[in-house]
């Protein structure tokens, strides 16, 4: 009896500390995946189909808790967060990582992609994919992009020309990039995080803002700004970022098919972006609350002219190479 007690004892040991506790055993692994929109956007549906599949694919082993609507993190806080291990996945717009990395400022040059194919042609080439990379150091990794769209810019009175846009106060994300493009029109641009605009809005503390057809949809903001310039002047899209620490410490398998399951799921959601910015577009003109201002080919020039010398003061930091890649992707 009490040496088949130690024979147990031993192999206990032995398992343990070889390693082989499963993970079951300690609980499955749980992903706090926070972001600041609405459900029904192509990132709150990205977030939800990507706990679906891995929670499908990988039963017992992983779950994933996602919070949208900034009700875990806001934007501007969420990636110190990561840092501390208080959230393991996020996707936060490719304007937010000004305090990580240069690089990225990229995509906020206004005028820069001519259309959605260009963004995917340059994301999915050497320096779309070399810029996944660029938070490392950092102990941040990009584990891919998501598509929102193309931005508007919405305002309390019709902005035709840019000098319709003097003296205004238009709130922007924390991007120095944004901020002098605003600055080049003679406004005032103020940033401020994403859960604000709404009531900046509709107090008037601001006058406009610059967003996808699916937030101004989806937040509202169509209700309270009666005009809608389309605009299409520059982009919101996302890269969805996990922690060093986090992700490699994760067991091989379970690693792999997480990949698997978020490239199913932004494939998706890319899909889902297509398709709202066409649809929440259509829904806001239903709504009769906001007129959408169409520019004239010589009108829109007129925005190109004052906003694309923004470029030059940005270019050392960025690196004229990338710069040239994304105008090659237009082609
Ligand atoms: C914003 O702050 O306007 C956007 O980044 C929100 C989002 O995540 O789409």
């Amino acid at each position: 009896m009490k040496n088949c007690r130690l024979l147990i004892l031993g192999l206990v040991i032995a398992v343990v500390s070889m390693g082989f506790v499963s993970i079951a055993a300690a609980g499955p692994i749980v992903i706090k995946f926070s972001h600041v929109v609405a459900e029904n956007t192509p990132k709150g549906q990205m977030a939800n189909k990507f706990k679906a599949l891995a929670e499908k694919r990988l039963p017992g082993k992983v779950v994933v808790e996602v919070f949208p609507n900034s009700q875990l993190f806001g934007d501007n806080k969420v990636l110190e967060a990561m840092l501390l291990g208080d959230v393991q996945m996020a996707c936060p717009s490719l304007s937010k990582f000004k305090k990580y990395t240069k690089v990225l400022q990229l995509y906020d040059l206004p005028f820069l992609f001519k259309d959605m194919d260009a963004v995917g042609r340059f994301q999915q080439g050497p320096y779309g994919q070399k810029m996944l990379s660029s938070l490392e150091s950092k102990g941040l990794i990009g584990l891919g992009y998501l598509h929102n769209g193309l931005k508007q810019l919405s305002s309390n009175s019709p902005l035709r020309v840019p000098a319709d846009a003097k003296g205004k106060k238009f709130r922007i994300m924390s991007s120095d990039v944004l901020a002098a493009q605003f600055e080049a029109v003679g406004a005032m641009p103020l940033k401020k995080p994403f859960s604000e605009v709404f009531t900046l809005l509709q107090t008037k503390a601001i006058d406009g803002q610059e967003n996808t057809w699916s937030n101004i949809y989806s937040k509202k903001f169509y209700e309270v700004q009666p005009y809608i310039t389309e605009s299409n002047h520059g982009l919101l899209d996302y890269m969805v970022i996990t922690s060093a620490q986090f992700w490699k410490g994760l067991p091989a398998d379970v690693r792999t098919e997480l990949k698997k399951c978020l490239d199913e799921a932004i494939a998706f959601g890319n899909k889902v972006s297509a398709e709202k910015a066409i649809a929440d577009r259509q829904k806001i003109i239903d709504s009769k609350r906001s007129e959408i201002v169409e520019l004239t080919p010589a009108q829109r020039q007129q925005w190109v002219a004052k906003m694309k010398p923004v470029w030059k003061k940005f270019e050392g930091q960025i690196g004229k190479d990338y710069i040239d890649a994304a105008i090659a992707a237009n082609k």
